[in-house]
């Protein structure tokens, strides 16, 4: 699934402002990131070998990444997502599914979830800029790079265009883009 449609990221009514909702579902969004690497590297221990070092490296940034968000949802006194586990299932049995499926699974599964993140930061860098919350804005900001790279080496190694792992992909852009949704709620 090549065209997601775009989320716009606007001010809402709820006790939580909208900065701090992007905090928390990013914050998840790690989680469920990390469990991902999680099961493909416990797959890929067993079975594709060469592919941990790389996995591994995604493990490390996935957590990196979610300690800045926590750090910066403690500054202003944020929540955790109510969706933060469900990120954390969801993560786990999407890596484990498409790395049974093989390394071309895996790549399928992190150019769609990749994808997808991008695509969110994206509007959330926009949307901040425009509230003037530099805090905020630094704090996606300073993910983007590494989730761009993580998507870019998925669709390097086949992840994008192998024709049979479409399904795959759209499932997981999917359930990807409604967690996210769900969370901003
Ligand atoms: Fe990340
Ligand atoms: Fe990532």
């Amino acid at each position: 699934m090549d065209a997601v449609y775009v989320m716009k990221y606007r001010d809402g009514k709820g006790s939580l402002d909208t900065p701090k909702k992007i905090l928390k579902v990013n914050h998840a969004g790690e989680f469920g990131a990390i469990n991902i690497y999680r099961s493909q590297l416990f797959i890929a221990k067993i079975l594709m070998p060469d592919l941990v070092p790389l996995l591994d490296s995604f493990l490390q940034d996935e957590k990196r990444h979610m300690q800045i968000f926590w750090n910066e949802i403690q500054a202003r006194n944020g929540v955790k997502c109510k969706s933060f586990w469900l990120c954390g299932i969801g993560g786990y049995f999407m890596g484990l599914v498409s790395a049974l499926l093989g390394r071309k699974g895996i790549m399928a599964c992190t150019w769609a979830v990749e994808s997808v993140v991008v695509n969110h930061l994206n509007n959330q860098l926009h949307y901040l800029k425009g509230k003037h919350d530099e805090m905020a804005y630094s704090t996606v900001a300073s993910v983007l790079e590494d989730e761009e790279n993580h998507r870019d080496i998925g669709g390097g190694y086949g992840g994008r265009d192998n024709i049979w792992y479409g399904p795959l992909r759209l499932s997981i852009s999917v359930f990807t883009e409604v967690v996210i949704r769900f969370g901003m709620r």
